[in-house]
C-alpha cells in the first residue's frame, strides 16, 4: 500500500449526545444543572414539539426549577433569514442566557445560528449568512431532536434560505455545535408517515454523499455503511407502523451517524441541487427533493468515478465498481424511494423545462463549496442535461 492511499482526515466529534428511550428528562435536567440559566428561550415549530410531548416535559421542568422562559414556536420547514431575524429580535428583547431547541433540522439549525449571532452581538443574520461577519461567541444550547434525518444535533452546520436571492446554503462554525443533544426515539413515534420517509432519505443521502466527497475517509465510509444498512432495514417497519420503537431507535441512530459523517466529510451535488430546488420552492421537503434527483445524479457520478462509491457495496454486495454498472445504481436508488410512493420526477414537483436554467444557476451560485467537494467536477451543461431527463 502506498503512502498516498493512507488518507489524512480530521476526526470531529464534539457533542455530548444522550441517546436512548426516555433520555429527554435527564437531558433537560443535566443541561440546567450544568449551565444554571435564569432566562431561557425555547425554540420550536408549530406542531411536532407539542404532539411529541417534548415541549410539555421541558416546560414542566423549567417551571419546577422556576426558570423564566419564553416559547418561540414560529420556525417552519426550509427556514428563511426572515424567520431567523424574528427569533433574533425575540432574543434581543428577552435576553436569554441559554436556548433549548426542540424540533427537527429546521428548528435546530435556526436555533444554532441565531443563538450564535445573538451571542456575537449581531442584530441581523444576513451578513453572517453571506460571510461578511463572523460568529465569535455562543450561548449554551440544548438540542432536543425530534426527527431521524438531519443529524443537526451532532454537527456544526445550520441551513437557511435568503428569501430575496433564493440562496439556500449551510453556515458552518465550530461554535454552532450544540452544548448537549438529546436523541430520544420515543419523541419520533408521532412523526407523520411522509416525514418518516423524507427525513430518513435525508439521512441516507448524508451517508451516500459524505462517503464519496473529496473529504471522505475510511471513518466516514464505515459509519455511512452501518447507517445505510440500518435505514434500509428499518424504514419499512417505521413506515408500516410509526410506533415501532425499535425501528425508530435504529433510524435515529442511523441519522446520528449520518450527521457525524456530514460533519466530517460534508455532502456534494445532490444536496447542492436540492438546495436550489427547495430554495426556489420552499414548500418542497428537503428529503423529497433529494429523493427525486439523487438516483440520476449519483448514477452519473458512478459512471465517472465508480471507485468513490464503495459504500454502495454494502447494499449491493456484487457491485464491481465498474462504470457500466451505473444504470443498476440508478435503478436501485429509484426503487428504494419508489416503494414509499415517491416518483423521481421534477414534473411531479411542479417543475418544467423552463425552470431548469434557474435550478442550475442557483446550484452553482449558492453551493460552490459543495460542488468543490464533488468527486467529479460536473459542468452546468452536464447538470442541465441530467435534470432534463427528470422533467
Ligand atoms: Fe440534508
Amino acid at each position: 500500500m502506498s503512502e498516498e492511499s493512507l488518507e489524512k482526515f480530521t476526526l470531529r466529534y464534539r457533542v455530548d449526545v444522550l441517546f436512548g428511550i426516555d433520555t429527554i428528562r435527564d437531558g433537560v435536567k443535566m443541561f440546567l444543572d450544568h449551565f444554571k440559566p435564569s432566562r431561557v428561550v425555547v425554540v420550536c415549530g408549530r406542531r411536532s414539539a407539542r404532539v411529541s410531548g417534548a415541549l410539555s416535559v421541558i416546560e414542566n421542568i423549567l417551571e419546577e426549577r422556576k426558570v423564566h422562559h419564553l416559547i418561540f414556536d414560529k420556525v417552519h420547514a426550509n427556514p428563511t433569514i426572515d424567520i431567523a431575524n424574528e427569533l433574533l429580535r425575540t432574543m434581543m428583547s428577552h435576553r436569554p442566557d441559554a436556548v433549548i431547541a426542540v424540533g427537527g433540522g429546521s428548528v435546530l439549525d435556526t436555533s444554532k445560528i441565531v443563538s450564535c449571532v445573538y451571542a456575537s452581538g449581531g442584530e441581523d443574520v444576513r451578513p453572517y449568512f453571506y460571510g461578511e461577519k463572523c460568529i465569535k461567541s455562543k450561548l449554551p444550547l440544548l438540542a432536543v431532536n425530534l426527527t431521524h434525518g438531519t443529524g443537526s444535533e451532532v454537527d456544526r452546520f445550520g441551513v437557511l434560505t435568503d428569501e430575496l436571492t433564493r440562496h439556500k446554503r449551510a453556515m458552518a462554525s465550530d461554535l454552532m455545535y450544540p452544548s448537549l443533544s438529546v436523541d430520544d426515539p420515543k419523541l419520533t413515534v408521532t412523526l407523520p408517515r411522509e416525514q418518516t420517509v423524507y427525513t430518513s432519505i435525508d439521512a441516507f443521502y448524508h451517508c451516500v454523499e459524505s462517503s464519496s466527497t473529496t473529504l471522505s475517509s475510511r471513518f466516514t465510509r464505515t459509519l455511512a455503511s452501518e447507517a445505510m444498512t440500518l435505514i434500509v432495514e428499518n424504514l419499512h417497519r417505521a413506515y408500516r407502523n410509526g410506533e415501532d420503537i425499535e425501528a425508530r431507535y435504529w433510524l435515529l441512530y442511523a441519522s446520528m451517524l449520518g450527521g457525524i459523517c456530514l460533519d466530517n466529510s460534508r455532502a456534494h451535488i445532490v444536496h447542492a441541487v436540492e438546495h436550489a430546488i427547495s430554495g426556489l420552492r420552499p414548500d418542497i421537503p428537503h428529503g423529497l427533493g433529494l429523493a427525486v434527483v439523487g438516483p440520476k445524479l449519483i448514477s452519473y457520478l458512478y459512471s465517472k468515478v465508480p471507485e468513490k462509491f464503495t459504500v454502495l457495496q454494502t447494499l449491493i454486495p456484487d457491485l464491481r465498481l465498474q462504470p457500466r454498472e451505473h444504470r443498476r445504481i440508478e435503478y436501485f436508488l429509484k426503487a428504494f424511494v419508489e416503494q414509499f410512493g415517491i416518483k423521481c420526477s421534477l414534473s411531479e414537483l411542479g417543475f418544467g423545462k423552463d425552470d431548469l436554467r434557474d435550478i442550475v444557476r442557483l446550484t452553482f451560485e449558492a453551493s460552490p463549496h459543495l460542488l468543490n467537494l464533488c468527486p467529479y467536477k460536473m459542468s452546468p451543461e452536464e447538470l442541465a442535461a441530467l435534470l432534463e431527463e427528470l422533467v
